[in-house]
Order: C-alpha cells, then structure tokens, then sequence
C-alpha cells in the first residue's frame, strides 16, 4: 500500500479548488484504491467542524460510515447523507451525492430535500387535506396549494438522536408529535442506515403510532453518478423496472390513473438515457417540467425486494441498482435546480445536474382509495427497506 505524502495531499486539495470550474471529465480522485482508511478529498473538504453544532437545544454532528467499498457521511440534521463515495473502475473514489459542506447552508438554503430523510408523508398530498376515520386533517401547503415532503417543517428539518453500533451502520431516532404539520398521533420513527457487504446503501424504516395516521417515508438523496459538479446527468443511461407511471395533474397531483409507459417517454423498460425524450412534447412532461412522476413497479423480485431502477454514469461507468420493498418510485431530474446554491464540490447546483429515486407508495395516497394504503394503525409496525447498490461496467 503506498503512502500519501503531503506533497500529494497538496495536489488533491489543489483538484479540489478546480473543481468550481465543473470540467465534465472531472471526479473526486484519491491516488489510493478503494478500500483503504486514506482520506479522500471529500473527507478533508467536509470538516467535522462545520457540522458540529446545536439546532433545537440538540446536539448535530456528522457522522461517517465506510466498509471494504463504500463511504458515507451522514448528518443527523434532518437524517440526510451529505456525502456518497463509491470506486469507479479504476478503484478512484467518485462522490456520488450532492450536498454542502456545512450545517449553515443546509438551514440557509431554499432547497432542503438534498439527501434528507423525508417524512411523515412523502411527496404531494392534494391541498394538503385528507380524512382519516370520518376526521379532517390539513397539512400547511408548502408546494403552491399542495402539502409536499410533509409540509413546511417536515423532517428534513429534525435532529435525529443518532447512535453509531459500528463503523458500517447509523440509527436515527425521532419522534413526531402529535398533530405535527397537522399529521394525527405520536410517531415514533427509527431509519437505520448501513453499508452492506455486497456494495450496498441500505435504508430500513420503522414508526409506531398512538392514534391512526398516514406514513410514507423516503430518502430524497440527489444523485450524479459521474460525481458531484461533474455537469448535466441527461447522459445517464435509465432503466427503470415499471410498466406503469401514475399520470398527474399541473400541480403534480396524481390523476389517480394508472397509465402504461409503453409508446410514451415514460417508457424506461430498456436503457435509455435521461435526456433522449425529454423535450419532447408531451403533457405529462410538461407538467412535470421534465421527469417528476411516480412510476409503479412491476415486482420483480430479487433478495426479496423489486429491482426498482438501474442507472449507468456515461462517464464514470458507475453503476447504481435501487432495491426496495415499496410499490413506487419518484423519478425527479432536478428540474427545480437553478444554479442558487454552492455544492460542497464548488460547483454550483445548475439545472439538471442531479435525479433522484425515491422509493415510496404513490403520491396523495391518503386520497386515492385505489392507491396501495399508507395508513398506520395503533399496535401496528410500518417497515420498509430500500438499498442503493453500487458497481461499474
Ligand atoms: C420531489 C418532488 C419534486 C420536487 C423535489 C424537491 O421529487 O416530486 O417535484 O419537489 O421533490 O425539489
């Protein structure tokens, strides 16, 4: 094993400061290969210090995970991964989530879902109203007149209490209060993050209740599979297991149709990149401002979880294959981003440069009686697990 001496770690801060420039070709380099303790330059550009303070009288702090081929960074402001580092064929480690390098500009920022643990309800809930047992509830619309993401301070927004068992795996624990963002009942929620031996992000949620409620959570990490600030994504290559999306209206609200991809740019069964379809015209993507939907999985099966989604990096050849025990999966491809925020590569946040799969049941399910239920009865245990499976071709 070689050793790095200063003069390289100079050269690797050095590509660091380039990075701003978001040269294409560009990646998160160490000149070590995978697996080792030597830090790379997303580990020296996070400091620990910039993360280490106090929100809501409770202590936040980053807190990092690595096995044989992964490493993570993990903050327990609102549970989210600040940092995904994974080998490219030539054993370099590639940062493959966008992020910042500090708790300020999380609080600071207007986009706050970057990596976040989403909750009590992912995605839209129409006007931000549902009832649940003949009662009426109303969630703060935060997306025009719609709820999204759990409303205004949904727990992206939370210190999560966290307990590191060992070096691969992070608990977060919260607790939402009852009538929280206007969701009834106590929820008390665990997410356990680990870093599996087959190359593996694994998610797995628990919540119990003490009144009957609505539950769907998610993680909402973008990802950028030639690396953080390395440009458009439009050139990934997309594959994704549904012959079904769940067609919305121009607020985003699902139609309660479900529609099949076949004929249409929904149409994900065999690779094809982002980009190729996606200015074609069509109302769907219209509304969407690109890709924005649910996509409902076919089920097939594989460790006991759907195969959701497989995704190439044109350029770095990195592979990522989304596993989940959940019925859909939101496909997003940063259509909001608009160049306002620093990313922790320098680079800025532009247009299009991330997507996000986030495994979910469907969007406003509390509404759409066909939709598969997120209800969570007292005595009842809602668990799901999703996994972000890394390689390279
Ligand atoms: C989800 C939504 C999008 C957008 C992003 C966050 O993916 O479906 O419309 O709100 O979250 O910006």
């Amino acid at each position: 094993m070689k050793r790095i001496k200063c003069s390289q770690i100079l050269v690797v801060l050095a590509l660091m400061a380039m990075s701003a420039c978001r040269d294409v070709n560009k990646k998160a380099i160490i000149s070590e290969t995978a697996g080792t303790n030597m830090q790379t330059p997303m580990e020296s550009t996070l400091q620990q210090t910039n993360f280490d303070t106090i929100i809501d009288g409770r202590a936040v702090k980053l807190y990092w995970l690595e096995n044989k081929d992964l490493k993570m960074a993990i903050t327990n402001y609102g549970g989210r991964i600040v940092a995904l580092l994974t080998p490219d064929q030539d054993g370099n480690y590639v940062d493959v989530s966008i992020g910042y390098s500090s708790i300020k500009d999380y609080v600071d920022s207007d986009e706050t879902y970057f990596g976040a643990t989403i909750g009590r309800v992912g995605n839209r809930i129409a006007k931000g109203k549902f009832s649940l047992d003949g009662t009426e509830y109303s969630v703060v619309p935060n997306n025009n007149e719609n709820a999204l993401h759990g409303g205004e301070n949904g727990f992206q927004d939370k210190v999560w209490d966290a307990e590191q068992p060992d070096t691969k795996t992070l608990i977060l624990r919260y607790t939402s209060p009852d009538m929280e963002e206007g969701f009834p009942g106590n929820l008390t929620v665990k997410v356990t993050y680990s870093l599996t031996d087959n190359r593996a992000v694994r998610m797995e949620y628990e919540a119990t209740t003490d009144k009957a409620t609505v539950v769907n959570l998610t993680n909402h990490t973008y990802f950028n599979l030639n690396g953080e600030g390395s440009g458009s994504i439009l050139n990934h290559s997309l594959q994704l297991y549904a012959d079904q999306f769940t067609p919305v209206d121009q607020g985003l609200i699902p139609t309660g149709e479900l529609k099949n991809v076949k004929g249409t740019p929904f149409d994900f069964k065999d690779f094809n990149t982002i980009g190729s379809r996606i200015d074609e015209e069509d109302r769907q993507l219209a509304f969407g401002g690109g890709y924005d939907h649910n996509f409902v999985l076919n089920g097939t099966k594989s460790n006991g979880m759907n195969h959701a989604a497989t995704v190439v990096g044109d350029l770095s050849g990195i592979v990522m294959d989304v596993y989940t025990q959940e019925p859909g999966i939101q496909f997003y491809c940063g259509n909001f981003m608009a160049s306002e925020n620093t990313l922790k590569s320098g680079a800025k946040d532009d247009y299009r440069t991330a997507f996000c799969l986030e495994t979910q049941h469907f969007p406003d399910s509390p509404n759409q009686q066909d939709f598969p239920s997120i209800t969570l009865r007292p005595g009842e245990v809602y668990h799901t697990a999703s996994e972000y499976k890394f390689s390279f071709r």
